[in-house]
């Protein structure tokens, strides 16, 4: 183990952006700097590291931005990364710099970014899980879902005044890409009728009779919340075809989108984002000590991590178990049992 201590990070976001983003760079911005470390902020993710768009942080630079959506690095995807020549020059603007470790807060993408990143060039990288979606293996919850979840149920029960005055059936789309925990805890939250997951096959048949069953109990309005990545398309698509058969209710789509991305961060995912800035640059800290003992062993298994919540404890977990395709986070079969059950 003869590489360079670590003293020098930089702080990134990646990826589509989630509130408390900027909570966690606050927390790994101040953690950083607790330990002795000179801090750098990456602007717009990946796409700042190849154009060395650094800015240098300071604790009075993350002042006033816990409470703030969006993120004050920006963030972005960037397709340069993903070829070779992009990466060989983020890393040479990483040695220009002498920045040595990345902390990045992201989704699936921006974690395969930093482990191609590391086996290229070996530099430490620990990966903070940071999207409305909820979707990484490794952690219960990422920042930005409850956030997400509270501005998906307040949409919801406005939505539930206006249905209910008209007598309407509404078909709601929220976002989680191929994921349908936002739909399902924000669908129980809210008592909707119906919850359509990319995680379950839709009956359109059971729908519509479900949907029937509901009418002729005197249901003033029904909802049916559509996960974005539901097989049988988005909201409109599944609205026209109960439609067609199911033509005297008066139906209508809402597409809720990007709302769900903004907005001031929860107290819940606040503290989450806090934990895990912290989290990630003490594992970032203690590499330096595992080199100090030579614990080769232990510093190979944290050199590239995502930090994550499991349990209400901190853990950390290989890099590339985060985006295998057999690890992926499955829905709570509880949960989508009890939604049914009191959707009578
Ligand atoms: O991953 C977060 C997310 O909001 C997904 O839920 C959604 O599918 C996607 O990003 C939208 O991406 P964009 O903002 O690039 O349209």
């Amino acid at each position: 183990m003869n590489k360079r201590k670590i003293r020098h990070i930089a702080v990134m976001c990646s990826g589509g952006d989630a509130p408390g983003m900027n909570a966690a760079v606050r927390a790994a911005v101040r953690a950083g700097i607790y330990h002795g470390f000179q801090v750098t902020g990456v602007v717009r993710g990946y796409e700042g590291l190849i154009n060395a768009d650094f800015i240098q942080m300071d604790s009075r630079t993350v002042g006033d931005i816990i409470q703030r959506g969006g993120t004050m690095l920006k963030t972005a995807r960037s397709e340069r990364f993903r070829t070779p020549e992009g990466r060989k020059t983020a890393f040479e603007n990483m040695q220009a710099y002498e920045i040595d470790a990345i902390v990045a807060i992201g989704g699936n993408g921006t974690f395969t970014g930093g482990n191609v990143f590391y086996e290229e060039y070996g530099i430490p990288f620990v990966g903070i899980p940071g999207t409305i979606d909820n979707d990484l293996f490794g952690t219960d919850f990422t920042i930005g879902y409850d956030t997400a979840c509270n501005t998906v149920i307040d949409a919801l029960d406005k939505i539930r005044d206006t249905a209910d005055a008209h007598d309407r059936l509404f078909f709601i789309e929220v976002m989680g890409r191929d994921a349908g925990f936002i739909a399902l805890n924000a669908g129980i939250a809210a008592g909707v009728e119906a919850i359509l997951l990319p995680e379950e096959p839709t009956d359109i048949e059971v729908l519509i009779e479900r949907l029937s069953k509901n009418a002729k109990k005197k249901k003033p309005s029904s909802m049916v919340i559509v996960a974005e990545g539901n097989t049988n398309g988005g909201a409109i698509e599944i609205a026209k075809k109960v439609n067609e058969k199911f033509k005297h209710y008066d139906t209508k789509v809402t597409i809720i989108g990007h709302l769900q991305r903004g907005g001031s961060p929860s107290c819940f995912d606040r503290v989450l984002a806090s934990r895990l800035g912290v989290a990630a640059v003490d594992t970032l800290a203690n590499l330096n000590k595992y080199q100090d003992i030579g614990d080769t062993d232990t510093y190979n298994a944290n050199v590239k991590v995502m930090v994550g919540v499991e349990k209400d404890a901190i853990v950390r977990i290989p890099l590339a178990e985060t985006f295998k395709k057999e690890n992926r986070k499955l829905i709570n079969p509880e949960l989508l049992e009890i939604a049914q059950l009191l959707a009578l």
